[in-house]
């Protein structure tokens, strides 16, 4: 798909708006979509008119924005992706849109556009329709190669996430973070994470075939006047170990590296972004869950980096172990902020569905910006508590701690223990278990990965 801004509009499908109770900007489709057929202009429909020679273009599509006083950035590119989506339906191959009265929104009409136009069809013989060329008409030049920036952006971490766990290794990814340029990029290996004394992440790595990667990309421009480092959970598959999961829950656990992918995403836009004066951290502690003849066990005693000792109590909860090293490692670095965001609990998906992620952390007006900077990226992100008495459930009586304990909770009890890695720091947890991947379609997002994160990350980061 080549994005365009253009003044010149004949293109095979000219795209207007339309709001409820208003007129649109074209007399034909004034005539025969609101006259004619009452076409009302609810958020996300769609009317398509044939102009049989009377304009410069095929066919109008006109799409509905909802009421104009409730119009925002994630009603914009809801409303393009949907249009996206129509236009692949009547195979459409180049499009204009001419949008009024919404000037300010061109990045967000542009990420809706890469939205609707994702499709993972590597392993398919039949590929998805693509629109070759689309141009939009009134947006500044700037807004729209940012969009471009974050469609790329999500389409890039989606395409990883959707990858089989036999594709996307911890040694794929570590490769892919290499890969990238203008990033300063350290990959450690197993023999390195152990001088480093990560334990935790150790054990759940042992009972796998594939070797761990400890990814650490680091962004920097100019005279940093903030430090933030990002932590993706990179579990590239999660068989639940030695607690071994059901077939049926450990059928999409290739999606276990959601975070990871959201983090790889992130690293590579902002070396387009280029923001000034800030130094971005992307880490990754990346490996698989698997029963393995070496694999930890049940009942195992952990020391992570901090000296803190674990008792596994099961070993299906191998995130937090994985994260806790990452995040003393983190810890380390002397940052500002802290962000992880992990696939982390069932329990978070029982609570917030896969409409939103949970979120948590020790600092609460880092948490309120990171929750505000979702809605406008189009994320619905959600705080749940972290009661110190979460922690109670985590005693062991012959460790520090357990790595699990009551069922109820689930969420807040990974939160409370991964709080005993971060030091002096301010921190936040974002749980995308629910949201990263989708079972079904939902929305404007199609089976598979959605890139959970990725918007958010960007705009906290370049804001
Ligand atoms: N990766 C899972 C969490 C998950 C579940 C992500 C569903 C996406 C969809 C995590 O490692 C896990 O297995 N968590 C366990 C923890 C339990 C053993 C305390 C869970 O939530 O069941
Ligand atoms: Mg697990
Ligand atoms: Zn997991």
């Amino acid at each position: 798909m080549d994005i365009k801004i253009s003044q010149d509009c004949d293109k095979e499908v000219l795209v207007i708006n339309k709001f409820e109770n208003e007129l649109t900007s074209q007399e034909l489709a004034n005539q025969y979509a609101v006259e004619k057929d009452g076409f009302e202009g609810k958020l996300g429909t769609t009317y398509l008119l044939h102009t049989y020679g009377k304009e410069n273009f095929a066919k109008i599509l006109v799409v509905g924005f909802g009421k104009k006083e409730e119009f925002n950035e994630t009603k914009m590119t809801e409303a393009v992706a949907k249009a996206m989506k129509k236009l692949a339906q009547i195979k459409a191959k180049s499009a204009c849109f001419a949008f009024e009265n919404v000037e300010e929104y061109g990045k967000y009409a542009v990420i809706g556009a890469y939205i609707g136009d994702y499709a993972f069809d590597k392993y398919k013989s039949e590929k998805a329709h693509h629109i070759d060329e689309v141009v939009f008409a009134n947006f500044k030049e700037s807004d729209v190669n940012e969009g471009i920036i974050f469609g790329e952006a999500m389409k890039y971490s989606r395409d990883i996430a959707n990858e089989p766990a036999e594709y996307a290794t911890p040694t794929r990814l570590a490769d892919m973070a290499s890969g990238l340029s203008g990033l300063d990029t350290r990959i450690y290996n197993k023999e390195e994470v152990e001088k480093m004394g990560m334990g935790a992440y150790l054990a759940v790595a042992r009972g796998s075939a594939e070797p761990p990667k400890f990814i650490h990309m680091k962004y920097s421009n100019g005279n940093p006047k903030k430090r933030i480092a990002i932590i993706g959970k990179g579990l590239c598959f999660d068989s639940g170990g030695m607690d071994l999961k059901p077939a049926s829950s450990m059928l999409t656990m290739r999606d276990d590296m959601s975070g990871a992918a959201c983090v790889l995403g992130v690293m590579r836009a902002l070396t387009s972004i280029k923001p000034q004066d800030i130094e971005i951290h992307g880490i990754i502690a990346a490996c698989e869950n698997m029963p393995g003849q070496h694999a930890y066990k049940p009942g195992d005693i952990l020391t992570a980096k901090n000296g803190k000792t674990i008792e596994v109590d099961n070993t299906d909860a191998e995130g937090r172990l994985t994260l806790a090293d990452a995040l003393c490692y983190a810890s380390e670095l002397g940052v500002d902020e802290v962000i992880d965001i992990a696939t982390l609990t069932g329990a978070c998906m029982v609570a917030l569905g896969s409409i939103a992620s949970g979120v948590m952390g020790n600092d609460e007006e880092m948490i309120k910006k990171i929750i505000d900077t979702a809605k406008i990226s189009g994320e619905k992100y959600w705080e749940l508590p972290m009661f110190d008495e979460y922690m109670n459930g985590l005693k062991s009586d012959i460790a520090d701690m357990k790595n699990t304990g009551s069922r109820y909770g689930g969420a807040s009890a990974a939160g409370v223990f991964l709080k005993e890695f971060v030091k002096d720091v301010k921190w936040v947890h974002i749980d995308i278990a629910g949201t990263a991947f989708l079972e079904k379609p939902q929305g404007i997002f199609i089976y598979g990965s959605t890139g959970a994160g990725v918007r958010t990350l960007l705009n906290y980061l370049t804001k």
